[in-house]
C-alpha cells in the first residue's frame, strides 16, 4: 500500500528517496537556455544555481514531452535523487499536461520507497491532476507474469502551495477513490477471456464488493433463468452460442435524501469473436476488452459510493460471451427484447447493442433523471475519431453535462449526431420485425448503433459513450495511460454524478 500526503511545497528541504520536478521548453531559445523549470520545482533549480540548466542539457535532456532524466543530487537538496520530467513547450500548464507528466513519473521512480512530487500543483485542479496521473500511471498488469512483483512506493508526498485548501484536500480524496476502482476495472479488462467468462466477471464484482464491506453498494446478479423471466432476448440471444452462460449485474447506490437518480449502463461482452458473422483473426486479438464499458460503470459506482455523493445511482452490466456453436444466434434471427420490441438480427458481430438494449430498457423502467451508456461499441467510431477520443451521442442536456464532466476529468470526447433519418431507418427497414439491428451500410455505422440504443431509453435524457478506441491501449504506455485496459470513462462518470450533486444543491 502506498500512503499519499499533501504538503506545503519546499522540495529542496523535503527528505525523500526521489524528488520529481517538471522542466519545459522555451521555443524561442536553444540548448540549455531553452530549459525552464516548471512551477513547484523552482527551489530545486535554485539550489543548483546557474549550473542547473547546463547540467540537464549536458546529459542530453531537452525537455520534450514525456522525456525523463534521473540524477543523483549529491546533497545539493535533501532528497537523494532528482527525477526530471519533460513537459514540452511551456505554453500553458494545462491539467492534462500535468496529469501526463505525473503518469510518466510514476513509471520512472526506480527503487525509490519515498517520492516527493514537486510538479505544478498550483491549485486544486492541478493537485487532482498530479494525484490522478501518479496513481493511474503506475498501474501494471502482472497477474500472469511469473516473478513480476515489485515493491510499490511506500510514501508519496504531493507538494503544493495550495495544500491546505479544502478543495485541494478533496481533490486528492477524489483522485484516490477513482484510482482505486479504476485499477480494479483495468484488471478486469486485462483478464484473459478464458479465465473471465460472464459468471467469472460477476463473481469478481461480488468479491470486490465484499472487500469494500460497508460501501453501501447493493449487488444483484441475474442468471439465465431470471433473464428468461425478464424476457431479455438480447442478452440471451448473444449468449446462446457460448458454453459460458450470460448474466447481468445490477448495482445500486442509494444515499439518504438523494438529489437525483442516474442510471449507468455498460457493455459486458467478455469475448467478442463476432459470432457467425465472424471477425477476421487480427481483429479478434484484443476482444477480451469488450467488457470495458461494464467494468467502467462498476468502478464508477463504487467510487461514487466511496465519495458518498448524494445522488442515487444504478449501474447495469449485461454480460455475455459472443461465440459460435450449433446454438449460436444466426443472421436473420428475430429476438424479442425485454421492452417487448422485436429485433431482426443481420450481423451477429453487432452484439453490443443487443445486450445493451435489454439493460437500457430495464434502467429506463426506474425512470432515472438520465441514462449514461458506455460501450466498446463500434470499430467505425475509431475510424471517425481515432484511438484516443470517445464518441459521445445523445440528447442535448445529457451530452452537455457529460462534455463538461469530461473537461474536468481530462478524458477526450467528441459529439457525434444521431440523425433523425437514421432513427427512422432503425424503425422502418426491417421487413419482419419492429427494429433492424444493423443495415450493412458501411458509412456512419457508429451513428446507426447509437440510434438503435436510443430506441430503448423511453425518451429519457440519454448519453452514450462509444469507447471502442480509448478503452484499450494496444501500444506502449504514454502519460498516465498504461498498456491494455485504460479505465476510460470512469473519471468522467464520477465527475458527471458529482456535478449532478453540486447543481441540485
Ligand atoms: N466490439 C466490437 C467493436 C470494436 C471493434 C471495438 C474493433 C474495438 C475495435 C463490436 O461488437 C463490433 O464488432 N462492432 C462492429 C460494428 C459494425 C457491425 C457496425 C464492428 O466494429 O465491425
Ligand atoms: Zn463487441
Ligand atoms: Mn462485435
Amino acid at each position: 500500500m502506498t500512503t499519499y500526503s499533501l504538503r506545503k511545497g519546499t522540495p529542496d528541504k523535503t527528505r525523500a528517496d526521489l524528488v520529481v520536478i517538471g522542466v519545459s521548453q522555451n521555443p524561442d531559445a536553444k540548448g540549455a537556455n531553452a530549459l525552464e523549470v516548471c512551477p513547484g520545482g523552482e527551489a530545486i533549480a535554485a539550489a543548483y544555481g546557474r549550473k542547473f540548466a547546463p547540467l540537464l542539457s549536458s546529459m542530453g535532456f531537452s525537455g520534450k514531452t514525456g522525456e525523463v532524466l534521473r540524477v543523483p543530487t549529491g546533497g545539493t537538496v535533501k532528497s537523494a535523487q532528482l527525477l526530471v520530467i519533460g513537459m514540452g513547450p511551456r505554453d500553458g500548464l494545462t491539467t492534462e499536461k500535468v496529469r501526463r507528466a505525473a503518469g510518466v513519473a510514476a513509471r520512472n521512480v526506480g527503487n525509490a520507497a519515498s517520492v516527493a512530487l514537486a510538479l505544478p500543483a498550483i491549485d486544486a485542479a492541478h493537485v487532482r491532476a498530479v494525484a490522478d496521473g501518479f496513481l493511474s500511471g503506475g498501474y501494471r498488469y502482472t497477474a500472469y507474469k511469473s516473478g513480476a512483483s515489485k515493491e510499490p512506493v511506500a510514501e508519496v508526498a504531493i507538494l503544493s502551495d495550495a495544500a491546505r485548501q479544502k478543495d485541494s484536500i478533496d481533490a486528492l480524496a477524489t483522485a484516490q477513490a477513482v484510482a482505486a476502482t479504476m485499477s480494479a476495472a483495468r484488471d478486469w479488462v486485462n483478464a484473459p477471456a478464458n479465465d473471465f467468462a460472464p459468471l467469472d466477471f460477476a463473481a469478481a464484482i461480488t468479491e470486490f464488493g465484499k472487500q469494500r464491506k460497508g460501501s453501501g453498494v447493493k449487488i444483484k446478479v441475474y442468471d439465465v433463468d431470471e433473464l428468461t423471466e425478464l424476457n431479455c432476448g438480447g442478452i440471451l440471444g448473444v449468449g446462446m452460442g457460448s458454453e459460458n452462460p450470460p448474466c447481468m449485474v445490477k448495482l445500486t447506490w442509494q444515499p439518504d435524501k438523494p438529489r437525483g437518480h442516474i442510471a449507468l449502463v455498460g457493455k459486458g461482452i467478455t469475448y467478442d469473436s463476432g459470432g457467425l458473422t465472424i471477425k477476421p483473426g487480427g481483429s479478434m486479438a484484443t476482444m477480451k476488452f469488450d467488457m470495458a464499458g461494464a467494468a467502467a460503470v462498476v468502478a464508477a459506482i463504487y467510487a461514487i459510493a466511496e465519495l458518498k455523493l448524494p445522488v442515487a445511482v444504478t449501474a447495469w452490466a449485461p454480460m455475455a460471451e459472443n461465440m459460435i456453436s450449433g446454438d449460436a444466434m444466426r443472421p436473420g434471427d428475430v429476438l424479442t427484447m425485454h421492452s417487448g420490441k422485436t429485433v431482426e438480427v443481420l450481423n451477429t458481430d453487432a452484439e453490443g447493442r443487443l445486450v445493451l438494449a435489454d439493460a437500457l430498457a430495464l434502467a429506463a423502467e426506474e425512470k432515472p433523471d438520465a441514462i449514461i451508456n458506455i460501450a466498446t461499441l463500434t470499430g467505425p467510431c475509431i475510424v471517425a475519431l481515432g484511438e484516443k477520443i470517445a464518441g459521445l451521442f445523445g440528447t442535448d442536456d445529457a451530452v452537455a453535462a457529460v462534455t463538461t464532466a469530461a473537461e474536468v476529468s481530462g478524458e477526450l470526447v467528441w459529439r457525434l449526431p444521431i440523425p433523425e433519418a437514421t432513427r427512422e431507418q432503425v424503425r422502418t427497414e426491417s421487413k419482419v420485425a419492429d427494429l433492424l439491428q444493423h443495415n450493412w451500410v458501411r458509412w456512419g455505422s457508429a451513428l446507426y448503433a447509437a440510434a438503435f440504443l436510443q430506441e430503448f431509453v423511453d425518451g429519457l435524457p440519454f448519453a452514450h459513450l462509444d469507447i471502442a478506441g480509448p478503452a484499450y491501449n494496444s501500444g506502449g504506455p504514454w502519460g498516465h495511460v498504461p498498456s491494455g485496459g485504460t479505465g476510460f470513462g470512469i473519471a468522467t462518470m464520477v465527475q458527471y454524478v458529482a456535478a449532478v450533486a453540486q447543481n441540485s444543491r
